[in-house]
């Protein structure tokens, strides 16, 4: 059972210089007040130290990080972090790093996991962009997920959406050889865009093929922002690619 609770506590969150946003990167994120719930607190007080990952200038060591080795699950922008949570206790022989922006839900996914003891998920707090090109080796990622990224549907701010093509090409550098590219989406406009990026992207394959959607995994969650987007009737669209070279 998912539990928050209403009291909140101002806090400052100061984001690390290593990890925020490059100054010439263009931003895929808003940034968003940072106001803790008690529970949120708590995340970062009690299980921040072991949940929260600390770029310390060397690509992280996932084996050393969970201990064993194990395929290994990378979501990007994970929100509140209520799908990664299910995901982490529904696969317990995959291990799961989610990066996130977001300070708030740093700290409610800390707070989650640390009162399910999850064993096989961590979490770092910066722009996903710089964390993957100097935080993690080259091949090192099984899967890469992308759930419900920021639509930008504005024209002018279509160049802040995640998939593009170079944002790809980083992807595909960090996935191993047969590694997967997943991600999801409400916006029918991005959506057929993510196809039209991938399905001519280099060294990527569309497991759908060519021009099409994927069925809908059954082990993706519902997250927050697909039950929003439900709520409004909007649609979902499942892109699914796998790196070949
Ligand atoms: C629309 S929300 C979706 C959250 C969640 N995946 C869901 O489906 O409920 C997008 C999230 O991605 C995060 N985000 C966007 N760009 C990011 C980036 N470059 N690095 C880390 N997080 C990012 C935002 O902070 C936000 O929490």
């Amino acid at each position: 059972m998912m539990t928050d609770s209403s009291a909140t506590t101002e806090v400052t969150v100061e984001i690390n210089a290593e990890t925020k946003p490059h100054p010439r990167r263009i931003m895929t994120f808003m940034r968003r007040s940072s106001v803790f719930t008690t529970s949120q607190q708590q995340g970062i007080d009690e299980f921040g130290e072991h949940y929260l990952l600390e770029t310390e200038g060397k690509a992280f060591d996932a084996t050393a990080i969970f201990g064993r080795v194990a395929p290994l699950t990378v979501e990007i922008g994970f929100g509140m972090g209520y799908s990664l949570i299910t995901m982490a206790e529904a696969a317990p022989e995959r291990d799961f790093i989610g990066i996130e922006i977001h300070p708030n839900g740093i700290a409610q996914i800390c707070y989650e996991a640390g009162q399910k003891q999850l064993p096989n998920l961590r979490v770092i707090d910066g722009d996903a962009l710089g964390i993957l090109e100097n935080y993690f080796a080259d091949q090192s990622i099984d899967t890469v997920q992308l759930y419900f990224a920021d639509p930008w549907p504005k024209k002018k701010h279509h160049k802040r959406r995640f998939v593009q093509t170079h944002n790809m090409q980083l992807i595909r550098q960090k996935l191993k050889v047969g590694g997967i590219f997943h991600a999801a989406t409400d916006w029918e406009h991005y959506a057929q865009c993510m196809l039209d990026v991938l399905d001519v992207a280099e060294g990527f394959s569309n497991c759908a093929g060519k021009g099409h959607f994927a069925e809908r995994p059954d082990y993706r969650p519902l997250t927050k922002f697909e039950v929003r987007g439900q709520n409004l009737g909007h649609g979902v669209w499942d892109v699914l690619f796998r790196k070949d070279s």
